[in-house]
């Protein structure tokens, strides 16, 4: 009994795996209100370029509704919720942008604090400057580490000898991510992992994590002046500035101020509030310049320089 239950248990294990029978994803099939539901709860701002949205809504129910994968992936009790925003508080919950599924919670000494054994971290989830999750996983890594928990970064090998520190000792195995529930959320169909994988590649990126290189999500935009036309040779007595390829540090709209600066002439400048002003040249031919200053939502301010060399008459 013993002897055909432990030969047939590979199979069946296998089977497990692989029993629901996992067809190709068909996103319109998915339950509206669900994908609805996700698109309104989700807790940060979604990029949806190149993503089906009914994946990245119905990903969000799941995260965000069901799996509570920011409980465990946030940097912890104190930041996962906004100042003034956590329920445990007794307040309204207002989830931490500047946390959400970012990594960094520390779940202590592993298997206890009793030993010399590492700490497990949970992981930075957002996706890295190459736009995928997890920093970078495919959808196939993605259902691989899901499905059997592998840890493909390797962060505590198990013990061969006295635990150092760094690795984690027999039976546990530290091949295998632990604390991570995905010994359940390895139940899910494909799809329901597909639609996780979506969400996750929509969020912001995050710095930081256990194991994550620096500036992961690429060079940081600055809040940065551009004025436009530079050293430009016109005879038309009337000419349009362009401030419109300006950055901000936030993505949030600038805010524009175009002047002229001492020793210039004076021109005059029609809606010198927006990026594209319009101005005139009044005081006859002459190299004018232009003052351009952006200022971001954060009161950050850039300025640059437009010049005008005015030949006309
Ligand atoms: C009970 C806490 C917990 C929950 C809930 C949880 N995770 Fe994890 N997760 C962890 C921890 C801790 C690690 C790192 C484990 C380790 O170092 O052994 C991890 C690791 C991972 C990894 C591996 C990352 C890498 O860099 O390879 C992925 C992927 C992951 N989790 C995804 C998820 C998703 C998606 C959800 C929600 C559906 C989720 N987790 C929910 C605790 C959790």
């Amino acid at each position: 009994m013993l002897k055909t239950f432990s030969m047939t248990l590979p199979g069946l294990l296998f089977l497990a795996s692989t029993a629901v029978s996992q067809t190709v994803p068909d996103p319109t099939a998915l339950d509206p209100v669900k994908v609805q539901q996700g698109m309104a709860i989700a807790p940060v701002p979604l990029n949806m370029k190149g993503l089906d949205p009914n994946l990245v809504g119905y990903g969000s129910y799941l995260v965000n509704a069901g799996a509570d994968c920011n409980g465990c992936h946030s940097d912890g009790t104190t930041t996962q919720y906004a100042k003034g925003g956590n329920p445990y508080f007794g307040q309204h919950a207002i989830v931490n942008p500047a946390t959400y599924l970012g990594g960094g919670r520390d779940f202590g000494a592993f298997p206890n604090s009793t030993g010399n054994f590492p700490h497990i971290i949970s992981r930075n989830l957002t996706p890295d400057s190459t736009g995928l999750p997890v920093g970078g996983d495919t959808f196939d890594q993605f259902l691989l580490i899901i499905r059997t928990g592998i840890d493909m970064d390797h962060v505590h090998p198990t013990c061969t000898g006295a635990p150092n520190g760094t690795c984690i000792p027999a039976p546990f195995d530290g091949n295998l991510l632990q604390v991570m529930s995905w010994p359940t959320f390895k139940n899910m169909t494909d799809q329901d992992l597909m639609a996780i994988y979506t969400y996750l590649s929509a969020i912001p990126c995050l710095e930081g994590g256990p194991g994550e290189p620096a500036n992961r999500c690429g060079p940081a935009v600055k809040t940065k002046a551009v004025a436009d036309p530079k050293n430009a040779t016109v005879v038309s007595g009337e000419i349009q500035l362009d401030g419109s390829t300006s950055t901000s540090a936030d993505g949030k709209p600038l805010t524009y101020q175009w002047t002229i600066p001492q020793g210039s002439p004076s021109a005059a400048i029609l809606h010198g509030n927006l990026a594209i002003p319009t101005v005139q040249f009044s005081q006859g031919r002459g190299l004018y310049t232009f003052l351009l200053t952006v200022t971001d939502s954060t009161g950050t301010s850039s300025t640059d320089v437009a010049t005008v060399n005015f030949v006309g008459n």
